[in-house]
């Protein structure tokens, strides 16, 4: 995936990260278990019950209204059941994820809650994007815009005084942080994050999506999460909702486009999807669970009922990559008419 160049220098970097941020044993177990084709309901209920905490959170986060489900799921097997195995999954290493990492940044350049505010806006994004453009998977497409960008995380928390010099090129020499990343360590949280999930063992199309959604284009095949995330990463960002960090829009590979047939000119597609703004921000209501497991919050005040109340959603800007050189565009203005409705 890596020249032999960049594989030094990430094994350079990497070997000096001392305590890696390591998963959850039943999170890692969990997504072998529910690779294998023999696995049970049951099975995948029984495991994630021995973690009090997950099930608790899990539980908490299913029936809250981001899944809109009118019943409440009481029970983890009730929530197999309802969301499948796909979602659970990725519901539990997002969850673990954001736990790992929530709470605010020990770092003054690098807003760890407007990070996560972006991140998880990119994982609602894609989910949203899965419907309106044919994936499959939605439940993983939440998983992979809510990790898409953990390489930050790592370079903010192991190498502070370098990933403010990236900030701060970013901002004086008004570079995409790719870029500037490239000057400061030469290799970029894409390439770092990827290099994460690698040894977290994520599936290999999570791995991807974390090494190329800046680029999907670049893939040859098994391209479609990675082209998902690289357009939900524009959508949450054209909204202007969290913070990727710096102003600049990323470059757009249109490869994305293809990937799901879509073979209208560049800029036309992508007001189409800058057309599910504001279906965006409503769907960000209701994830502000996710939000509050960021801030570090533990449960909502009154949780008296199956659905957690919507809460206010912050709106900072965001990050950037290679193919569209200008900032941000006019914030959105009506509706475009869907890729599908
Ligand atoms: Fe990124
Ligand atoms: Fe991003």
């Amino acid at each position: 995936m890596l020249d032999e160049q960049k594989q030094r220098r990430l094994k350079r970097i990497t070997q000096s990260i001392i305590g890696l941020p390591t998963l959850p044993t039943v999170i890692t177990q969990l997504m072998t278990l529910i690779d294998s084709p023999k696995t049970s309901g049951r099975h995948v209920a029984q495991l994630i019950s021995t973690d009090q905490a997950l099930t608790a959170k899990i539980l908490k986060l299913a029936n809250s209204s981001f899944y809109g489900f009118p019943r409440e799921i009481a029970t983890v097997q009730h929530a197999v059941v309802i969301l499948g195995f796909e979602t659970v999954k990725s519901l539990g290493l997002s969850v673990s994820v954001l736990q790992r990492f929530s709470g605010p940044s020990d770092n003054a350049h690098f807003d760890r809650q407007g990070f996560w505010e972006h991140s998880i806006a990119c994982g609602v994004s894609a989910k949203l994007l899965a419907t309106k453009l044919g994936y499959r998977l939605p439940g993983e497409a939440f998983a992979a815009g809510i990790l898409h960008d953990v390489g930050k995380l790592i370079l903010n928390q192991y190498f502070p005084a370098e990933f403010a010099q990236v900030i701060e090129r970013m901002r004086t020499e008004d570079l995409y942080i790719g870029k500037a990343e490239e000057l400061v360590l030469g290799l970029t949280h894409s390439e770092v994050g990827s290099w994460l999930a690698e040894k977290w063992n994520l599936p290999g199309q999570l791995v991807d999506a974390i090494a190329y959604h800046h680029a999907p284009g670049r893939l040859t095949r098994n391209a479609e999460l990675p082209a998902l995330i690289h357009l939900a990463d524009f959508l949450c960002r054209r909204e202007r909702i969290g913070d990727g960090v710096g102003q600049r829009l990323p470059t757009l590979d249109s490869a994305a486009f293809q990937v799901f047939g879509i073979r209208e000119e560049p800029k036309a597609a992508l007001k189409r999807i800058f057309g599910y703004g504001e279906e965006l921000r409503r769907e960000m209501e209701k994830a502000d669970a996710f939000t509050r497991l960021a801030r570090g919050e533990e449960e909502p005040p009154p949780p008296s009922g199956e659905d957690s109340d919507p809460g206010e959603g912050e709106t900072p800007d965001e990050d950037p990559d290679p193919l569209l050189t200008h900032a941000l565009p006019d914030p959105p203005q009506g509706r475009t008419p869907g890729l599908r409705p």
